[in-house]
């Protein structure tokens, strides 16, 4: 204790001892750093693709105790500068060694982001580009911009064996254009991420001798290009006086009757480890660990080489690596709390990103409300959610992730999406079949935005089964006299091929998690249910080269048995993958999944024909899905919500209390 500046006495807030599914800290990362260059000895050609925690086994983590030591150990994929395959494996923290390590030649590390530049720099300094640039008239190699995609898994010429980034070009009229409004058609560039030698340079137009028109006109969105701003409206500040009601130790939130833990991985970004709900002194357990666990965004016009925009962004970029620092006031409004996260660079040095993290409180609007026309009463509750939430870059697009947890029970995931449509050049006012001609020469092709949500269940506790509800109507007759009659009917998913199901609007279907093994007031299994609003029709054909590796897009609902290695849906080793040892493989084994441990997948997303309006930069548009209680309470949770009244509210009349 120390006295404070007025002479009280302030307590020092203890250290927060570790818990199991921190996520490494700066000192871990550099000690894992330290013991991979030591066991390897490659020096500088040692790349670290991850080094991330290894998260403890389910017993030792529920068998943890507050203050007790804790055993640490980290994940690792490295590989070797000009050298194909990765090692993955183990490193214990607290042995300083490496417990596990596997080679793996066929495997491929996802691209780091400082590989993004040297691909670009590859590109521009090869004669063949040059000239292909020139005789597009472009005379400024400094404003032409060579954007690196994964190159997926098709047949190229060389390609074969190799890590390749194959890239698309786009131009700046000047230093601070918006260059995607400036798309250089049929000019792309295979290179190998390993060597950086370029491999191919594809100039398509010089094969056919007619360039399609680089689009000239200057579109942008940074408010210093732009003509005038409209009139702002007037300030409406989010004011909490007492400030939040959330409490943040570590990376632990307790809020309201909510706890939970908050990871994040360089792969997945966001983690939610532990989450639970305590009601009647009862902490009840619902989610063991959640994350989006992949996603993948193909592309859908068959023209030129545009089939090769088909990306993995969680596992062939990283979606944490590519995480933004948010700014207060602009990203995020209210009263914030900031966590910073600790990744690390490709030579495994820690790298921070400050206030990567987002957690605040907002207004959930009306929670209930009834009117008694007899005794002229009224009660009215307001609810809240906590948020927490991060933002990530990849290229041209903004992924904005918000988890939700309202104070009804309800877990929502949102995805919010903005930035920049991915563009292509075309002939002016051309039909187009493809695409939409969002400004003249500039194209955007349709898409699909394909998220996989891994949820590890555990209502109640870990034996939970997934309970598939379909709506029927029995024909009209005898026991439908009045053709009224509809009902829901319930059907247990036992095994992991009884579980690959999709949405089905005829039958108002889905799904809930449940436990057998608990029941509510009124005998039933306590449960949640998973509403999927943004389930979508893929339209990649199973047997393409894309189709095969983005396998969890044909179900909306996987279930698998726990296993601690089946972690991302469309595999470990996602760049250049073919689709192997992924959900569709691990679900073919047929594994029992009814009262045990399991893992529910959700795929989710947007389809995405652009829009004029998407152009030069998107409103966000938003997709998600709900965990929402199903007999788990024994009655409305927010019953016990006290009558409240917000007294900074205005109106024009006076309305008096809100609540009575
Ligand atoms: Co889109």
């Amino acid at each position: 204790m120390a006295p404070a500046q007025d002479g009280s006495i302030v307590t020092q807030p203890a250290p927060i001892a570790l818990h199991p599914l921190d996520p490494l800290t700066a000192d871990e990362i550099a000690r894992a750093a330290r013991i991979l260059h030591d066991h390897f000895g490659l020096g500088a050609a040692l790349q670290v693709e991850t080094i991330d925690l290894a998260e403890p086994d389910k017993a030792t983590v529920r068998g943890h105790v507050a203050g007790a030591p804790v055993a640490r150990a980290a994940r690792f994929t490295v590989y070797r500068r000009g050298a194909a395959g990765v090692w993955a494996g183990w490193v214990d923290l607290d042995a300083g060694a490496v417990t596990v390590s596997k080679f793996l030649p066929d495997a491929r590390p996802m691209f780091s982001p400082e590989e993004f530049m040297q691909i670009e720099a590859a590109a521009k300094a090869d004669p063949r580009f040059q000239e292909a640039i020139r005789r597009r008239g472009i005379d400024r190699m400094d404003l032409v911009c060579v954007d690196p995609w994964t190159a997926g898994n098709f047949p190229g010429e060389g390609e074969a064996g190799r890590r390749v980034a194959y890239t698309f070009v786009w131009r700046r009229a000047f230093e601070l254009d918006n260059y995607y409004a400036h798309p250089v058609e049929g000019l792309n560039v295979a290179v190998d991420v390993d060597t950086f030698a370029v491999i191919r340079v594809d100039d398509h137009a010089a094969a056919s001798g007619s360039f399609v028109p680089v689009p000239m006109t200057p579109i942008n969105y940074d408010a210093d290009l732009l003509q005038g701003s409209r009139q702002p409206l007037k300030p409406l500040d989010v004011v909490q006086p007492d400030g939040p009601s959330f409490v943040v130790a570590g990376n632990r939130i307790v809020w309201d009757n909510w706890d939970l833990r908050v990871g994040f991985s360089g792969r997945e970004g966001l983690i939610l480890h532990q989450v639970g709900y305590t009601v009647g002194g009862e902490r009840r357990p619902i989610l063991y660990r959640a994350s989006i666990a992949e996603m993948v965004v193909p592309y859908g016009t068959p023209e030129g080489v545009h089939y090769r925009k088909n990306v993995f962004d969680s596992g062939e970029y990283g979606f944490g690596k590519l995480a933004q620092s948010l700014k207060l006031g602009c990203d995020c409004l209210g009263h914030i709390h900031y966590l910073d996260v600790v990744l690390h660079d490709i030579l495994g040095n820690p790298r921070v990103i400050p206030s990567a993290i987002c957690i605040h409180e907002e207004d959930a609007g009306l929670a209930w409300k009834h009117f008694d026309f007899r005794t002229e009463r009224t009660e009215t509750r307001r609810m809240r959610r906590l948020v927490v939430s991060s933002i990530t870059t990849v290229g041209n697009y903004e992924y904005c992730s918000y988890w939700y947890l309202y104070q009804d029970g309800t877990i929502e995931f949102e995805m919010k999406a903005t930035g920049i449509i991915n563009t292509a050049a075309c002939i002016p006012g051309a039909p187009q079949e493809y695409g939409t001609e969002v400004a003249p020469g500039v194209i955007g092709h349709i898409h699909q935005h394909i998220f996989c949500a891994r949820l590890d269940m555990e209502v109640d506790g870990p034996a939970n089964t997934v309970v598939e509800c379909d709506t029927v109507a029995p024909p009209m007759g005898p026991g439908n006299p009045m053709g009224n009659a509809f009902k829901v009917v319930e059907r247990p998913l036992t095994t992991e091929l009884a579980a690959r199901r999709r949405v089905d609007f005829e039958r108002m279907r889905y799904w809930k998690v449940v436990n057998r093994q608990r029941r509510n007031h009124v005998g039933g299994a306590t449960g949640f249910k998973l509403e999927t609003p943004s389930a979508v029709q893929p339209y990649l054909d199973p047997a393409g080269p894309s189709g095969r590796r983005a396998g969890f897009i044909y179900n909306h609902l996987w279930v698998t048995p726990y296993r601690a290695d089946e972690r991302y849906p469309a595999g470990e080793f996602m760049n250049h993958s073919t689709g192997a040892d992924a959900l569709p493989g691990w679900t073919a084994r047929d594994r029992p999944v009814e009262d045990t441990d399991i893992v529910v997948w959700h795929s989710f997303g947007l389809h995405h024909l652009p829009r004029l309006e998407d152009h030069p930069v998107q409103p966000r548009v938003t997709c998600g899905f709900k965990l929402m209680p199903v007999g788990f309470f024994d009655g409305n949770p927010l019953i016990d919500l006290p009558r409240e009244t917000n007294r900074s509210s205005k109106g024009n009349q006076s309305a008096g209390s809100c609540c009575v």
